[in-house]
C-alpha cells in the first residue's frame, strides 16, 4: 500500500511498499507501465557531472551483520551548479529491513537524487541519511559501497576495465565471481570484446551501449552482495528479450535485501 508521502518535499513522491517476500514479478507490471514513458532529458548532464565525493575519511563502523534499514530524515538538496533551485525540500522516507519500495513520481521529481544521495554522489545541504542508525557521511567509501549498490539508469562506470568495474564493490571477488555475475547478468556481449574482461571502458577504452553498462552494473551489484539495492529504471536501457533476462537476474540479487525500485 501506500505509506509515508514526503512531507515537505517540493516535488511529491509517492512511496509503495511491500514486505518481504514480494516477489519481482509482482512489481514488474508497475515497471512495465512506467518505464515507458519517462523521458530523462538531463541524463547525459548527469553523467558528466557526477564524480563521487574523494573520500579520505576513516569511517564509523555499521553494525555487523548489517540489517539494511534506511531513513532519509529531513533531507534538502539542490545541485551544486544550481544552488537556488532546490529539488529535495525536507524529504522523508523510512525503508525498513527486508522491504521493498517503488518510488513512483513525475519525471524531474527527484527520485533519481535521492538514489545520488544515498550513494553519496552527492551530500545532503540539510537532514541526514542514516543506515542502520549510522550517518552515511560518517562511512568510508569502501564501507558505503559494499552496503548499497546502484542499478541506475545510466550506470556510472570508471575509466578502467570491466573486470575493475565488476569488483567495484568487493576488489578481491575472484574471475570465476565475476564471471558467474556477469551470466547471471545476461552480460556474456564481455566475452566476445578482443580483450574480454580486461577491456578498457570509458574515455580511454571502448563506449558500451547503454544496456550493456547497465549489466556491467547489475554484474557489479551481484558481486557485491549489498544489504541494500537501489534500482533506478534499472531496466530502461534493455530491448524486451534482455529485458526479461536482467529482470530473472533482477529478482535473484533482490531476495532477501531491502530494495528501493524507481519506477
Ligand atoms: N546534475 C544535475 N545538475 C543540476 N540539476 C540537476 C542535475 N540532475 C538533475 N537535476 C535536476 O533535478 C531535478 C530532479 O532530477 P532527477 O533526475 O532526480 O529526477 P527524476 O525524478 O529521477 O526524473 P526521471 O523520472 O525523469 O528520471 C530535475 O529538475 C533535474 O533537472
Ligand atoms: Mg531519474
Amino acid at each position: 500500500g501506500r505509506e509515508r508521502m514526503s512531507g515537505g518535499a517540493l516535488a511529491s513522491f509517492a512511496v509503495y511498499s511491500a514486505t518481504v517476500g514480494l516477489g519481482f514479478s509482482g512489481l514488474s507490471q508497475l515497471y512495465g507501465e512506467t518505464l515507458k514513458s519517462l523521458t530523462s532529458a538531463q541524463r547525459v548532464l548527469d553523467i558528466i557531472e557526477r564524480q563521487p565525493l574523494v573520500d579520505q575519511r576513516a569511517g564509523a563502523e555499521l553494525p555487523s551483520p548489517l540489517r539494511g534499514h534506511l531513513e532519509i530524515k529531513g533531507v534538502h538538496f539542490a545541485y551544486p551548479t544550481r544552488p537556488d533551485t532546490p529539488v529535495l525540500n525536507g524529504v522523508d522516507i523510512e525503508i525498513r529491513q527486508g522491504q521493498v519500495v517503488a518510488l513512483a513520481g513525475a519525471s524531474g521529481c527527484g527520485k533519481s537524487t535521492v538514489c545520488h544521495l544515498v550513494t553519496r554522489l552527492y551530500e545532503p545541504s540539510q537532514g541526514a541519511i542514516l543506515l542502520d542508525g549510522v550517518n552515511i557521511s560518517s562511512l568510508s567509501a569502501h564501507a558505503l559501497r559494499a552496503a548499497i549498490a546502484v542499478v541506475s539508469q545510466e550506470p556510472v562506470l570508471f575509466d578502467a576495465s570491466i573486470l575493475a568495474n565488476i569488483r567495484y564493490a568487493r576488489p578481491d571477488a575472484t574471475l570465476q565471481q565475476v564471471q558467474n555475475a556477469a551470466r547471471e547478468a545476461n552480460a556474456s556481449f564481455i566475452e566476445q570484446l578482443p580483450d574480454g574482461y580486461d577491456t578498457a571502458v570509458g574515455e580511454r577504452g571502448i563506449q558500451l551501449s547503454g544496456g550493456q553498462k547497465q549489466r556491467v552494473a547489475i554484474a557489479r551489484a551481484i558481486v557485491g552482495d549489498p544489504r541494500i539495492l537501489l534500482l533506478d529504471e534499472a531496466t530502461s536501457a534493455l530491448d524486451s528479450e534482455s529485458e526479461k533476462l536482467v529482470q530473472a537476474a533482477l529478482e535473484t540479487v533482490m531476495a532477501e535485501r531491502t530494495v528501493v525500485v524507481v519506477a
